[in-house]
């Protein structure tokens, strides 16, 4: 057969509730255009990200009730690190509530003001918890490479490392996948002789693992088709000295993380800081159900119909937008679809919000609500002048969570962002009107710049509903 089904079928279904064009309005308005703003129940497809979203499997849910809550040795905690072991190779193991709970922990113990971090590039609480302890979060991709655009350059890590010197180098990382270039995977080449180079050097290597099977997949069908995804899992994680995980994604769970390293000195002095935050080592924050789950999701991440499947969907998606002339990150990786904003709009600038302006302009058209990834998040206003400083790239996420939506809710996206990409001439630009200090996109508030933005809302008469926030 040629047709790849949903390896699963439906047990319990969860109602999607379809809000109007006119409330999806209303409630866009008063969310002051920024879609972390809405509430869930007026989304009707949402693609906001792929991080604890996932749908749990009739076995996930039979383990929650082997949660042991033991306040300390629960039998959770050791059939969940003996599947991290087993999978990974790692023999300590530390639970921790999500991914970037471990990021605070792993670099407070070992990163020191002044020190550098490499990364192909690092995702955003990575580099944020790298430079609350004073140090620099290092980004040396390589970009030429169509196939594994998640690689490290190589080249520009020995150079790195011979400027500043490998002593103030205190861990170099790699993100597989390189959630923030589009979800590429890096090559099991690559990783190879990355972690050779660091092992050259006396440099710890750990890799960011949210995405560990869906990279390892990728290894499969672009590089070692003679490997099983586990095999691959296991070569990776063989020539790391430890790995950070936010369970959320290929844990396939709601919630849940991990540090996994292979010095027991490091472990021990992780411990007594998780215990400040996050609880005692055997829970690390999360409770013996939430563990069971993981310890099960892992490997059922690493199912290869489940990741044929998840490729297919996920290319589907791309393929019959691309063929729509839509402008996108190609080929994707598996976790989501990158919109180009920028080529989507090119009549404003990145000053104009382009990617937020089609963020709103897609839950206007079908209540679907993605991420903006360009200057409003990562781009920033002057102080002094107010002028808006541009990010590199606009682009828009749409993140798809694990095993949730089926074929006709794609071609229902496809369906809105062609009718969207159709009419984009008439698509206005954003300007914002409060943001914080930090991390602006998730509360800044916003308008369009025209009244005569988002075409159809006009031509109901709501157009009014812009005036004021
Ligand atoms: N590393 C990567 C590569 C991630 O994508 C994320 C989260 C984290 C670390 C942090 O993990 O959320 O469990 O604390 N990414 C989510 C996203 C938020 O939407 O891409 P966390």
């Amino acid at each position: 057969m040629k047709t790849v089904i949903e390896p699963f079928r439906t047990k319990v279904v969860e109602p999607i509730r379809f809000i109007s064009r006119q409330d999806r309005e209303g409630v866009l308005r008063k969310a002051g255009f920024n879609l972390f703003n809405l509430k869930a129940e007026d989304v009707i497809i949402d693609l906001l990200t792929d991080s604890g979203t996932s749908a749990m499997s009739t076995e996930q849910w039979a383990q929650l009730m082997r949660g042991d809550e033991s306040y300390a040795g629960c039998s959770s905690f050791f059939r969940f690190q003996e599947a991290v072991s087993s999978i990974f190779g790692f023999e300590q193991v530390i639970p921790v509530h999500q991914g970037r709970a471990g990021e605070r922990i792993l670099f407070s113990e070992l990163v020191k003001p002044g020190q550098h971090v490499l990364s192909n590039t690092h995702f955003d609480t990575t580099r944020a918890n790298i430079e609350n302890n004073g140090a620099r979060a290092v980004d040396l991709p390589e970009r030429s490479n169509r196939e594994f655009g998640g690689n490290i350059d190589l080249k520009a890590v020995v150079r790195y490392i011979d400027k500043v010197g490998s002593d103030s180098i205190p861990l170099s990382m790699i993100t597989l996948t390189n959630n923030s270039a589009g979800g590429q995977p890096a090559a099991l080449a690559n990783i190879l002789e990355y972690a050779a180079i660091l092992k050259k050097y006396g440099i710890p290597f750990f890799i960011d693992a949210a995405r560990f099977a869906e990279n390892a997949w990728l290894i499969k069908r672009r590089e070692h088709p003679e490997l099983t995804v586990m095999e691959i899992v296991r070569r990776v994680f063989e020539v790391a000295d430890g790995c950070l995980m936010s369970a959320k994604k290929d844990g396939m769970a709601n919630m849940g993380g991990f540090i996994a390293v292979r010095s027991h000195e490091l472990c021990s002095r992780l411990k007594q800081n998780l215990i400040l935050t996050e609880g005692f080592p055997t829970y690390g924050g999360l409770s013996g159900r939430d563990l069971e789950c993981i310890a099960l999701g892992l490997f059922e991440a690493m199912d290869e119909s489940y990741l044929l499947y998840r490729e297919k969907s996920t290319f589907y998606l791309a393929r019959r937008l691309l063929d729509a002339g839509v402008p996108l990150i190609d080929p994707p990786g598996l976790h989501a679809v990158y919109l180009d904003a920028g080529a989507f709009l090119p009549h404003l600038r990145p000053q104009e919000l382009p990617g937020q302006a089609l963020v709103c302009e897609l839950y206007l058209e079908a209540g679907i609500r993605s991420c903006e990834i360009g200057t409003l998040m990562f781009g920033r206003t002057e102080e002094d002048t107010g002028e808006e400083i541009a990010h590199e790239v606009e682009l828009v996420r749409l993140a798809l969570p694990r095993r949730v939506y089926s074929q006709s809710h794609y071609d229902y996206v496809i369906e809105a962002i062609v009718n969207v990409f159709e009419r984009k001439k008439d698509i206005s630009g954003m300007r914002i009107v409060w943001q914080p200090q930090f991390l602006r996109h998730f509360s800044a508030q916003m308008e369009p710049k025209s009244e005569k933005l988002h075409g159809e809302a006009a031509a109901l008469g709501l157009s009014g509903a812009y005036d004021k926030l």
